[in-house]
């Protein structure tokens, strides 16, 4: 049975953004890339997580060509759709009336942004030396993102591709995640359809409305969310500032044998379960998985060139 966590105590303030005793290393080391946890951090002292700072970094990032920041405004519901950007308003408008609106605001790639980009080399040391993986190595494209949320703002229920910590900075919000693993919440299908873009929503299970887990965030802890755990979230009676630090595995099997099962699959085959036995994910992998991943990177450079 799942239950709210516990609020944990404040990390002491030894430098580090995450705390990092015995407890932290042992919770990282046994559930990390693999079931969510909670952990604690100082991030939410930073200046430059504070709403001030992030309303001159929307400015900055609404005034570059290529920005991929995100906003909309409405009320979703929990199993609805993710919403347009509005025409009458700019990203900044969107967080000038955050707290009287029902606005959602995700700033992308903000480490991009020499400041933002500081911040997120300091945090990766931490984060090896508490899951004992050099991030560096079996990851790529560590990313920041934050999200500004209006007052009790539903996020609807979708998934991610990228392993994810996201840490509370201010105001509070509850987290509802599910188990990745359980065919009973994502189907092979599902997985085959996601990983070759052909799952714009996942449905919410009804036999499980609030998760698997779920969790409070509140400034100073955060929750780390493997990748593909569908989750949705709701915000609490404050606007709501989330730091989200995220990373992409280099090596995985799993995904090229789904993509080569998807293709599979039209051409009324039965292919195996991925995770079942490595050698054949990394065989499907090597050949038609990567096959994908090489069109799909060209497709992705030929739209960004011509604007298609
Ligand atoms: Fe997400």
């Amino acid at each position: 049975m799942s239950a709210v966590a516990t609020p944990l105590a404040t990390p002491a303030a030894n430098g580090q953004l995450f705390a990092n005793d015995a407890a932290d290393r042992s919770l990282f080391g046994s559930h990390f890339d693999f079931k969510p946890f909670e952990f604690r951090h100082l991030l939410h002292r930073q200046e430059i997580f504070q709403l001030p700072a992030l309303m001159e970094l929307a400015a900055r990032l609404s005034a570059k060509k290529d920005q991929k920041s995100h906003y909309e405004s409405g009320t979703p519901d929990v199993n609805g759709y993710f919403g347009q950007r509005p025409q009458d308003q700019t990203m900044v408008q969107a967080l000038e009336s955050i707290r009287d609106g029902k606005n959602w605001v995700i700033l992308k790639r903000i480490h991009e942004d020499p400041l933002y980009g500081q911040a997120l080399e300091s945090l990766i040391p931490e984060l090896s030396a508490l899951s004992g993986v050099d991030m560096k190595d079996v990851y790529y494209d560590p990313t920041l993102t934050v999200f500004i949320t209006s007052p009790g703002r539903i996020t609807p229920y979708h998934m991610d591709g990228e392993t994810n910590f996201l840490a509370q900075i201010h105001g509070t919000k509850m987290v509802y995640i599910y188990d990745g693993h359980d065919k009973s919440i994502l189907s092979n299908t599902d997985l085959e359809n996601y990983w070759t873009g052909n799952l714009p929503k996942i449905n919410l299970p009804a036999a499980l409305p609030e998760g698997t887990w779920q969790w409070q965030l509140k400034p100073g802890n955060g929750v780390f969310n493997p990748a593909i755990f569908p989750h949705w979230l709701q915000n609490g009676p404050d606007v709501s500032v989330s730091v989200s630090i995220n990373f992409k595995r280099k090596q995985n099997s799993i995904i090229g044998a789904h993509r080569t099962n998807h293709f599979a699959r039209k051409l009324g085959l039965n292919p195996s379960e991925p995770g079942k036995s490595p050698a054949i994910d990394r065989l499907k992998t090597m050949t038609f998985g990567n096959l994908y991943e090489t069109a799909h990177a060209t497709r992705t450079k030929v739209r960004q060139r011509f604007g298609i």
